[in-house]
This record gives C-alpha cells, sequence and structure tokens, in this order.
C-alpha cells in the first residue's frame, strides 16, 4: 500500500473530533452510566433490563472473549470513554492496558482519571508502535470508521486486511481479539444513508461481513460470530429515550438544531435495524500463529 493511500483511507481525526467531540457533558446525558457508545448486549427475555446492565454485560462479553482475565497487557482500539478500559483495569486486572483513539476529547477525559495501569493514546491504529506484545486486542464500534465512503469493496478489502496484520503483529502468540462493528445486512453496496454521510458520520462507510472474511484470511481464527442487530435497535431506542427525557439540558448544551440532528439519527439507524438494512456482528479471533500449507 502506497503512503498516500495510506492517508486516504478511514476517517480522519477532524470527521472523527466532528461526531465524538460534540461534548463529554452532552453524551453523559444519554449514553449512561458506564458512556459506552456502541450496541448493548441485551437478555432478549428480560423487557425490563435497563440499558447499564446491557451496556456491562457487553462489556464483560468482550472481555471474555478476548481471554481478559488471563491477560497481562490488553489494547482497546477505538476506545471511547473508557468504557472497557477501566473494568480491565480494576475487575480484571490486566497491569497494562492502552486505549487508541482519534478523539482529543476522550483522549483528555481518559488520562484526566489517572488510574496508573491505563494509558489513552490519541493515535490511530495504522501509527500504533506496539512496545511489547499485547495478549488480547478488543475493538468495539471502531471498525466502521476503518474504510471511507465511496471506496472500492477491493479497497475495503486491503484497508481492513491492514488492519488485520497490525493486529496480527501486535498479538502474543495463539492471542484474542474480541471485535464488534456494524455491518451491512440487506442494504446494497454504497447504501450508506446520505445524511449520516453528511451530518453525523463524514468519512465512514460500513462493511460487509464478506470484506471482514476476506480482510483476516490467513491471520486470524473465527472463533464464534454472533448477530445482535436487535440489540443495536434497543440500545439507540434507549439513547433516543434518554435524550427526550434529558432534552431541556441537551438543548442547553449542544442547541437545538443539534439535539433535533442526534434524534434524527438515532431513530433513522433504528429503523435501518428493523428493515435488516444493518446487522451488528461480535466476531472473536484467534490470532493464527504459522499458515501452513497441508
Ligand atoms: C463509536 S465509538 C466506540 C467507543 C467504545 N469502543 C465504546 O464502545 O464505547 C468509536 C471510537 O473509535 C475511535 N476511532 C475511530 N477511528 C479510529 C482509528 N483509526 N484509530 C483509533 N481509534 C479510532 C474513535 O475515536 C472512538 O473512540
Amino acid at each position: 500500500m502506497t503512503d498516500q493511500t495510506r492517508e486516504e483511507y478511514g476517517a480522519s481525526a477532524e470527521a472523527i473530533e466532528h461526531h465524538y467531540g460534540t461534548g463529554n457533558d452532552y453524551f453523559s446525558l444519554w449514553l449512561g452510566e458506564t458512556m459506552a457508545y456502541s450496541s448493548a448486549l441485551w437478555d432478549d427475555d428480560d423487557e425490563h433490563q435497563s440499558l447499564d446492565d446491557a451496556q456491562r454485560a457487553k462489556i464483560h462479553y468482550h472481555c471474555e472473549q478476548a481471554r481478559a482475565d488471563k491477560a497481562k497487557s490488553v489494547l482497546d482500539i477505538g476506545c471511547g470513554w473508557a468504557s472497557v478500559l477501566m473494568p480491565l483495569a480494576n475487575h480484571y486486572k490486566v497491569d497494562n492496558v492502552v486505549g487508541l483513539t482519534l478523539s482529543e476529547s476522550q483522549e483528555t477525559w481518559i488520562n484526566g482519571l489517572n488510574h496508573p495501569n491505563v494509558e489513552a493514546r490519541l493515535e490511530s491504529w495504522k501509527d500504533h508502535d506496539a512496545s511489547a506484545k499485547y495478549d488480547s486486542i478488543i475493538s468495539i464500534g471502531a471498525f466502521e470508521h476503518f474504510a471511507k465512503l465511496g471506496s472500492t469493496s477491493e479497497e475495503k478489502v486491503e484497508f481492513y486486511r491492514e488492519f488485520f496484520r497490525k493486529c496480527h503483529g501486535w498479538l502474543d502468540s495463539k492471542g484474542h481479539m474480541s471485535l464488534q462493528t456494524v455491518a451491512y445486512g440487506n442494504a446494497l453496496p454504497g447504501s450508506f444513508d446520505p445524511f449520516l454521510a453528511a451530518e453525523i458520520f463524514p468519512e465512514t462507510d460500513t462493511p460487509f461481513l464478506a470484506e471482514i472474511a476476506k480482510g483476516c484470511e490467513h491471520l486470524f481464527h473465527v472463533m464464534t460470530l454472533r448477530n445482535d442487530a436487535e440489540h443495536y435497535r434497543r440500545t439507540l431506542r434507549a439513547w433516543y429515550n434518554n435524550i427526550r427525557q434529558n432534552r431541556a439540558r441537551c438543548v442547553e448544551l449542544k442547541g437545538e438544531e443539534e439535539v433535533a440532528r442526534f434524534e434524527k439519527y438515532l431513530r433513522l439507524c433504528s429503523y435501518m435495524y428493523e428493515v435488516g438494512g444493518l446487522e451488528l456482528y461480535r466476531i472473536t479471533f484467534r490470532k493464527i500463529d504459522n499458515p501452513k500449507r497441508f
């Protein structure tokens, strides 16, 4: 891959901050206690489950899939507001917890918590230089930003492959990685909604499952794959309801126009899950140490 292509793929830091830099106080009004900004993992048999409980279930699911209980060093790619970093350090007792984000406000926020075992870096995975191998990798809700809208499927596969190559290099022998990403369902290529592309998530496209599979070929075993599309619909509805309940304060912080924009985005994405346009994959990978010819 040339340097020029390398710079072109995925959302830029400016595009990321356009969305995530809209204010920590604002996001804390509707994301809930965990500040997790990705689909929760809901109990299908419990219609009264709270968003915070379902988010905690999601966090533990990924930590378990990544084998964090046995890990000394874990990388979280696209760490948001530390929803996974803090449980890794506090609950799973991981000594070295590193989070990557492209959002300056998230990095400042996390490092301001001053946890001795947690470090947030304002850095893209493309530029990450690991000083030692990680035992586990987790990446939740960031993969969606790794290819730009307008890229061909072949280009997307090459970008994803570069991501998997890097993760492969950073992971220790037989290391596990737990990934969560939105993907296209019954939508045709290039169906990313124009409103979302222009006003909410610039420079972003979503993968197809086949592109993810092609990207990790010969590098990772796929150990488990689940599709929890309905869980994202439920999460989006919970966020929307939280905004409605805290609307006056949200408007005070962001103004009427911005809050209405977020409400539209949450309703639109919820509809996309309802009609099968989007999927929510949680995939567990195990590193292939030496691909062989049998
Ligand atoms: C939707 S948030 C998810 C945050 C968190 N994982 C969670 O579940 O709450 C996406 C995160 O991906 C990060 N991100 C996007 N592109 C990235 C890149 N190229 N390298 C590192 N982080 C990136 C953003 O900065 C943001 O923290």
